[in-house]
């Protein structure tokens, strides 16, 4: 009898998942805690695995994957794929995966919670009732922006930003986006949405919500110049990778109020926050939870076990992301 095949779980998934891969017959490392392994210790636990289920923490540069001898799999455990060099894993005929879909709405629902935080002051009204600051009714105590009938901005009209577009369309915004392909015409429709450019965006929308996968083209989409483009009274969403922003830019423009607030769940150096970020008040901040629903983020620790199991079992794997490697 021939010895197990090795996968490599690099970091704390929901059991199920580790589970599932053992029950298929697989010898699992799993480092069941939040540690994310170093270099040194990636290399040395991921050599002779036949896959390695990954995380966003995990770095696989193409350094990384040239010592990953016997891999047939790396499954990333988000819909993000940035962490991975892709070119390297096919160029050495190694699959990649990730976990499309099942975030969607979980996602969409959060970037919705932010930009209704920020819009309407929630985390200093929370803070406000708890220092025993609140004295008496007054007119303009923590207003803030009108949600209902303003312009949201798009940039990324994939699945996510289309599910937070809906969300708008229940809150009778009007809906802009901004894609370097336009929307299926049934989409544009459900969501009365247009198709504008990046300078119309910025400068007509109330709220920008970002929801492009990190590339070289989209780092720093949004920088000094693209902020001081947006309207004073704007608010700026980010949910897709902190390196879309140049934070130190946006820090500065919400401190001098170029734009009015923001709400981030991603950041350019995770899990470190520009310092000024974490001293002004008009910016509500999240450790990169934008999925993390109890269902969804079980369900992603499923997905990539599956898509590792299915390449391994000699099948295509379900979310492939570089097909040249599965003739
Ligand atoms: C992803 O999946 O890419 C998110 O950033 C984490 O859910």
């Amino acid at each position: 009898m021939s010895a197990p095949l090795r996968i490599l779980v690099t970091k704390r998934v929901f059991p199920e998942a580790v589970e599932f891969l053992r029950r298929q017959g697989f010898e699992v490392d799993y480092n069941g805690t939040d540690r994310v392994l170093d270099r040194e210790e990636l290399i040395r636990r991921a050599r002779g695995c036949a896959a390695v289920v990954s995380q966003l923490t995990d770095r696989l540069s193409a350094e990384v994957i040239a010592e990953l001898e016997g891999a047939r799999i790396i499954a990333n455990v988000a819909v993000g794929y940035d962490n991975i060099d892709v070119a390297a894993a096919t160029a050495r005929s190694i699959a990649v995966t990730n976990t499309p879909g099942v975030l969607t709405e979980t996602t969409a629902d959060f970037a919705f919670a932010l930009l209704m935080a920020a819009a309407r002051r929630v985390v200093e009204a929370h803070a406000f009732v708890h220092s025993g600051r609140w004295s008496t009714w007054i007119i303009d105590l923590l207003a803030g922006q009108d949600i209902h009938g303003a312009t949201l901005g798009i940039f990324g009209l994939g699945r996510i930003g289309a599910a937070v577009a809906r969300r708008g369309r229940g809150f009778g915004m009007r809906i802009l986006y901004c894609d370097g392909r336009a929307a299926p015409p049934e989409l544009e429709r459900e969501l009365d949405a247009r198709r504008v450019s990046r300078e119309e965006l910025l400068r007509e929308s109330d709220f920008v919500s970002l929801h492009v996968p990190l590339t070289p083209a989209t780092r720093h989409l949004i920088g000094a110049a693209e902020l001081a483009m947006m309207k004073p009274t704007a608010i700026l969403i980010n949910t897709a990778r902190g390196p879309v922003v140049d934070e130190a830019a946006l820090a500065e423009a919400l401190e001098k109020r170029t734009i009015w607030a923001a709400g981030l769940d991603v950041f350019e150096q995770e899990p470190e926050v520009h310092a000024k970020l974490l001293e002004l008040p008009n910016v509500v901040l999240a450790p990169h939870i934008a999925s993390a629903s109890f269902a969804t983020r079980r369900r992603m620790s499923m997905m990539a076990a599956e898509n590792a199991a299915a390449a391994l079992g000699g099948q295509r794997p379900p979310n492939l992301l570089n097909p040249e490697v599965w003739r």
